[in-house]
């Protein structure tokens, strides 16, 4: 598929575009829609600014929200959006892709519920509106288990690294 790199400064540099590659996309000066509330399955979404669930690799060793994962989601909150959606996390030790994925268990629940308050309390402060908060739980399936891969944990018990390795890299059927 052929890329295309842009960088628009102005409405009409967009709108020349769409005319060029023949888009049909409705384009409107009034922002005044972004700041309309939402329902989404019966959730209310206090405006139409979403933030993407983005893996920032920077959770602590025992998969808690470490200092900059903090500062992420706040940045996050006070710059507006109504739903944030917090980044693959792992609810297993075995479902963690690496070492730095967020890694949530009954151990580290305070440390998320933490990043939970202090991200509804920037958001409020910021927008006067608390944020719809989701929280992605993933597993990475053949890449998970990372220190089964690296041979140590209690995940690596009983598995060489060259199995793990070889687990690692066969396309699955
Ligand atoms: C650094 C980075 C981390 C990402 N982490 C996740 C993730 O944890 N979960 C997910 O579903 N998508 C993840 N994505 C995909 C984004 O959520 C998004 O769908 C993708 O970047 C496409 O949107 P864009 O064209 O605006 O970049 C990640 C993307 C980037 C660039």
């Amino acid at each position: 598929m052929q890329q295309f790199r842009f960088n628009y400064k102005t409405l009409e540099d967009f709108t020349a575009d769409l005319e060029r590659f023949k888009l049909e996309l409705p384009v409107s000066e009034d922002l005044s829609l972004l700041k309309a509330p939402v329902t989404v399955g019966g959730k209310k979404i206090p405006n139409r600014l979403g933030i993407q669930p983005m893996e920032g690799c920077d959770a602590l060793a025992d998969g808690s929200p470490g200092e900059l994962t903090f500062r992420r989601y706040l940045r996050f909150a006070r710059g507006g959006s109504g739903l944030i959606w917090f980044e693959a996390t792992a609810a297993s030790e075995a479902g963690r892709g690496k070492p730095t994925q967020l890694y949530l268990h009954e151990g580290n629940v305070d440390s998320f519920a933490k990043l939970v308050d202090q991200t509804r309390q920037a958001g409020l402060e910021a927008s006067g509106e608390v944020p719809y908060l989701v929280l992605q739980l993933t597993h990475a399936g053949r890449y998970g288990d990372a220190r089964a891969r690296a041979g140590t944990g209690s995940a690596g018990r009983g598995r060489s690294a060259k199995t793990s390795d070889h687990r690692r890299r066969t396309p699955s059927p």
